[in-house]
């Protein structure tokens, strides 16, 4: 039988010729502070001086515009579209084309999308593409893995029992699959439980960070988000992530 390829698989790597590391940042559980994290990351990584794009891949749930304030854009057409520039990032999300509307996807649905988005956006050149993930091991982490091949994975998870024992497995998936992984972020520390990093032998742990209560009323400001601890506890990650390039786990 003849087999079919579809040609749009083929051009996400001429999309991302410009691209030099392709950070996805991922997790097990749902509300652990993946988007927080990719969001402030972005922003970050950009006020240290490199150019970041930001690519917000939860099809059904997507979040960073509203952490990073953003409304009212549409990405200009030109043999693709490009994604405007957001304080100073490059930001595309499906939110863009949906607006106020649901998004109920499944299974193929959610991958065709996926694929059109890789497909159709032309990122500039830059120093770091920061990618947001749904929770979980499901269709969105698997196609970041099949067409984001030179995506390193950043891995967050919060104290509790109930996240850490997914996130070993989402791991060991990387792990045996030889995707990159960057390290560990233990996301809304209790400081009375033992450390993730006691648990996660082998793994880079980059960071604790503590519940902030200022992170609330910082959605939507960019300026007031970068003066919270999580940002400052994010700025030493993101230094440690621009500097260290061999680090990785491998
Ligand atoms: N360290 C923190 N201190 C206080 N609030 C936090 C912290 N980390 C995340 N949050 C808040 O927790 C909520 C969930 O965070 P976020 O949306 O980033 O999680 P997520 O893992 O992306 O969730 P989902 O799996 O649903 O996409 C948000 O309201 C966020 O602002
Ligand atoms: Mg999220």
């Amino acid at each position: 039988m003849l087999e079919t390829v579809d040609p749009r698989i083929n051009i996400i790597d001429k999309r991302l010729a410009g691209v030099k590391r392709i950070i996805a940042v991922s997790g097990g559980k749902g509300g652990i502070g993946k988007s927080l994290t990719a969001a402030v990351l972005a922003l970050t990584l950009s006020g240290l001086g490199h150019r970041v794009g930001l690519l917000d891949l939860d099809l059904s749930a997507p979040s960073t515009h509203v952490i990073l304030g953003i409304e009212g854009l549409y990405p200009e057409e030109e043999k693709g579209l490009v994604p405007p520039e957001v304080h100073g990032i490059e930001f595309m999300s499906i939110v863009y084309f949906s607006g106020d509307n649901p998004t109920p996807l499944r299974g193929i649905d959610i991958s065709n999308a996926m694929l059109e988005l890789l497909a159709v956006t032309r990122w500039g050149s830059l120093d770091f593409l920061i990618v947001d993930t749904p929770p979980g091991i499901g269709d969105a982490t698997l196609d970041v893995i099949r067409w984001l091949k030179r995506a390193e994975f950043l891995v967050i998870t919060t104290s509790s029992k109930v996240a850490l024992e997914t996130v070993k497995k989402v791991i060991k998936m990387l792990t045996e699959l030889n995707v990159p992984v960057i390290g560990v972020i233990e996301n809304m520390r209790r400081w009375d439980s033992k450390p993730v990093r006691e648990e996660l032998k082998g793994v880079p742990v980059l960071g604790e960070i503590g519940f902030d209560d200022k992170i609330e009323d910082s959605i939507g400001d960019v300026n007031r988000l970068l003066k919270t601890d999580f940002a400052v506890k994010i700025k030493e990650i993101a230094l440690n992530i621009s500097l260290d390039e061999k680090a990785l786990l491998r």
